[in-house]
């Protein structure tokens, strides 16, 4: 079914409420469009776990740099229509830049700490840009199960320690990594990428799983780790490394050692296009 779609937060706020008073339960998509079945993928979810989806879509520019892509960002609302409706989205939230940011933003968001590494140190203001609008479109969306991908996996982190942190009543339900069938995580900028580019974007894939096999044969030092994953990207002429690393899943924190839990990130470079993935592993696994 085709989605409806809102424009305003008074309009959005109205529906929701009646939606809720009437007893249903609110699941919630933010996106910036140019939507792809990961985005499908949190669709599906919300739509089997609540009773009513909504779905947001809406370019912030507070999270882009002055130096990136706001301007090109990719867009196809009519695809956007189709997956949303197509997924379970009853509701499509579409603000323009006035509707979200009617004055100059005074008040925003920051989650310390888990800002200001990995993809934080090369986007220093990026994550207060997410923080603030989430939490933006939590406030106008109200109590619901909110979706969001592991790609992003220190946004989720973020999101999760922001909602904890201000008592916001939502639950943030994070969903697995969906992949093109060559190990590609999907993603609306794998757009920018040309045929060789795109054969270059897998090193990502490649390289955590030099990191998983480093930790699976018992590798514990999270720098040597790092080497691996590193040399990997190393041997992609197309590719420069921004950061790999294995971590501790809640924190993000590079552990002493890696024992348990942990999870690897990485970012790259192919072009001018950044690109990022990340997977689970379990220190105290070895051989899966
Ligand atoms: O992941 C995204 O697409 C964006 O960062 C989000 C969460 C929609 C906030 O603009």
């Amino acid at each position: 079914m085709t989605p409806t779609v809102v424009t305003t937060v008074a309009e959005l706020r109205a529906t929701l409420d009646v939606e809720r008073r009437q007893g249903r339960t609110v699941g919630f998509v933010p996106t910036m469009g140019y939507l792809h079945d990961g985005h499908g993928s949190l669709m599906r979810a919300a739509a089997a776990d609540t009773d009513i989806v909504v779905a947001s879509i809406f370019v912030n520019p507070l999270q882009f740099a002055p130096t990136e892509d706001l301007a090109s960002y990719p867009c196809d609302p009519e695809r956007d229509l189709l997956v949303a409706g197509t997924n379970g989205v009853s509701l499509l939230f579409i603000p323009d830049v006035s509707e979200m940011y009617p004055r100059p933003v005074l008040t925003t968001v920051s989650v310390a700490e888990l800002s200001s590494e990995w993809d934080g140190a090369s986007r220093p203001t990026h994550f207060e840009g997410v923080a603030t609008v989430v939490s933006k479109l939590f406030n106008i969306v109200g109590p619901c199960r909110a979706y969001f991908g592991e790609k992003d996996y220190q946004q989720l982190a973020i999101i999760t320690r922001m909602v904890a942190d201000l008592s916001i009543p939502v639950e943030v339900v994070g969903c697995p990594i969906v992949r093109e069938p060559d190990g590609l995580a999907m993603s609306s900028r794998n757009a920018y990428l040309d045929a060789e580019q795109r054969q270059a974007a897998l090193v990502l894939r490649r390289a955590l799983d030099a990191g998983v096999e480093a930790i699976a044969s018992g590798e514990t030092d999270p720098g040597q780790v790092r080497k691996e994953m590193t040399a990997v990207v190393a041997a992609e002429p197309r590719a420069t490394i921004d950061y790999a690393a294995a971590v501790e899943p809640d924190t993000l924190v590079e552990p002493e050692e890696i024992r348990g839990p942990a999870r690897l990130l990485i970012a790259v470079l192919i072009g001018t296009t950044r690109l990022i993935d990340n997977c689970g592993v379990d220190g105290d696994s070895p051989g899966r």
